[in-house]
């Protein structure tokens, strides 16, 4: 191989940067060897190396050449190291003023003598030996002059690009801040089975002229690629959580749920807390934890009277065999309008609904958003999707939901539940419902759950024995546990990427879900 060398061949490209007129230039050169040339970004130091690269592989996949990539540290010298190659190393200098001054040089003197050299030849020369201190001058302890070490392998690195097999030492000098190091890209190229002085163009369309003209017959026609991979079409795509959600979707449907209705961001008190005997002092309906609708501020008052007075009832005095909260309700704090912070608003309205017509067993769910104050972090947003189940029936009982719930979440390959007493003012019994996480190696609550209580249930005008199972879970769980996501902020929000959402596999909830 010989090394590239533009004087050695004529060409356009020193005047145009063309990259045609480069892979001439290269052609040529490769040509006028016998066996190959190196050719390094250094050969052209003002062409973006990228470019260099580019007229290379452009070259190489046409077969007219072939090539190998070899990398190479490459040292320069510092503004301080070309200063030490032209005049010696700090400590030469200091050396050599020792020499000059006949009684020693003072030590106080030596910044003034040497300027900004002064202090660092002074430790150097003191650690080479070559001075020593006497009273408060230096002298010299050596009466050779000592060979300037630094000064020759700077002078050497300034002509090799390097230090033989010093790598230690170069990282000395680099760490004095003598030497910096930069890659250097090099290409051997030798001749391909294609090889030719002229690039050959091919056409890649059959054009209506080339038909009438007959020209195709001989046009050189650019090979297909088949291995190419094509531009991607430019489709929409879902979002995880869509996908998620769907899987989710599939498993309801498969278990005899119809959808609810929840396209409504915006509830009212009413249903969004007191229908659900959530009392208007509870902390979940703080200003610190529920965003309150500024204009309009409050909805219409419901119409069904008895069903508003009832609710009122339960809070205040207890019906229906209960004794209330004991508290004065507020209407206007009922008519308050909020963003919903659980579906379960809807649940309830659906459940009031089903208490008007024929009261049979039902399945209800839903996938859809809610929103919450909460202080934003890796894992919490003020909003997420919530899915909800609802179960009703005659008769059912805590064993119902615990083996519901096994049924439920074994579809996605989760088998290991544990189940913790909780509370929920709208669920009575209630349970948080926990699952073991194989990476995380612990049991991580996954959903909360529980039967709806008679102060929700009886003043629907529901039968004494019809009971009914509420569960809910976040979307984003197992969503960021599926696609390895750890900052929600990554899945929902103004930073996530388009490529994520454009890359993203399709999803099947199994085993390692959540
Ligand atoms: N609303 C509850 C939550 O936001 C979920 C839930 C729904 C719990 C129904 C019990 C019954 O966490």
């Amino acid at each position: 191989m010989t090394k590239f060398d533009k004087t050695n061949v004529e060409g356009e490209f020193v005047k145009t940067k063309k990259m045609a007129d480069l892979q001439h230039f290269i052609l040529k050169a490769v040509d006028g060897s016998t066996n190959g040339v190196i050719l390094s970004n250094e050969s052209f130091p003002d062409v973006d190396s990228k470019q260099v690269q580019a007229a290379v592989t452009s070259l190489a996949a046409r077969e007219m050449v072939t090539y190998k990539t070899l990398e190479k540290d490459l040292w320069t010298l510092t503004e301080e190291g070309e200063d030490i190659v032209a005049h010696g190393s700090h400590e030469m200098r200091l050396y050599d003023e020792v020499v000059k001054s006949m009684e020693g040089l003072k030590i106080a003197d030596v910044g003034k003598v040497l300027g900004n050299s002064g202090k660092i030849g002074q430790q150097r020369a003191f650690k080479n030996g070559w001075v020593k201190k006497e009273g408060d001058v230096l002298v010299k302890k050596v009466d050779e002059k000592p060979e300037d070490t630094t000064a020759k392998e700077l002078a050497e690195i300034k002509k090799q690009g390097t230090l033989a097999n010093n790598e230690k030492e170069l990282n000395e000098l680099k760490k004095r801040k003598l030497i910096s190091k930069t890659k250097v890209i090099s290409f051997e190229i030798s001749k391909g089975p294609e090889f030719a002085l002229e690039i050959k163009k091919y056409e890649t369309d059959l054009t209506i002229e080339m038909l009438q003209s007959g020209s195709w017959k001989n046009a050189p026609f650019k090979p297909y690629n088949f291995a190419a991979e094509g531009t991607p079409a430019n489709a929409g795509a879902l979002h995880p959580l869509n996908k998620v959600r769907e899987e989710f979707r599939q498993i309801f449907f498969s278990m005899g749920f119809t959808e609810m209705p929840t396209n409504q961001y915006v509830e009212s008190g009413f249903w969004n807390f007191d229908a659900l005997y959530v009392p208007q002092q509870h902390p979940a309906r703080d200003l610190q934890d529920t965003f309150y609708i500024k204009e309009p501020s409050h909805a219409r008052e419901p119409e069904d009277k008895k069903y508003w007075n009832d609710v009122r009832q339960v809070h205040e005095g207890g019906v229906f065999g209960s004794i209330g909260y004991r508290y004065p309700w507020s209407g206007s704090e009922s008519t308050k309008l909020v963003l919903r912070t659980h579906t379960t608003a809807i649940s309830a309205a659906m459940l009031y609904k089903l208490a008007r017509g024929t009261v049979e067993p039902v399945r209800y769910f839903s996938i859809d958003r809610v929103f919450r104050n909460e202080a934003v972090d890796m894992t919490h947003l003020a909003e997420f999707h919530q899915v909800e189940g609802v179960i009703g029936d005659y008769n059912i009982t805590l064993g119902d939901l615990i083996g519901f719930m096994q049924r439920f979440f074994g579809k996605m390959g989760v088998k290991q539940l544990r189940f913790k007493p909780a509370y929920n003012p709208y669920t009575e019994p209630s349970l948080e419902i926990f699952s073991w996480h194989e990476g995380l190696n612990k049991w991580v609550e996954i959903g909360n759950s529980g039967l709806f209580r008679p102060e929700m249930l009886k003043p629907m005008g529901l039968p004494d024995d019809y009971r009914v199972i509420g569960f809910g879970l976040s979307l984003e769980r197992p969503t960021m546990i599926k696609y390895a996501v750890s900052n929600i902020r990554e899945l929902l929000g103004h930073k996530v990427s388009l490529d994520f959402i454009q890359n993203n596999p399709a999803v099947r909830l199994d085993e390692d879900l959540v």
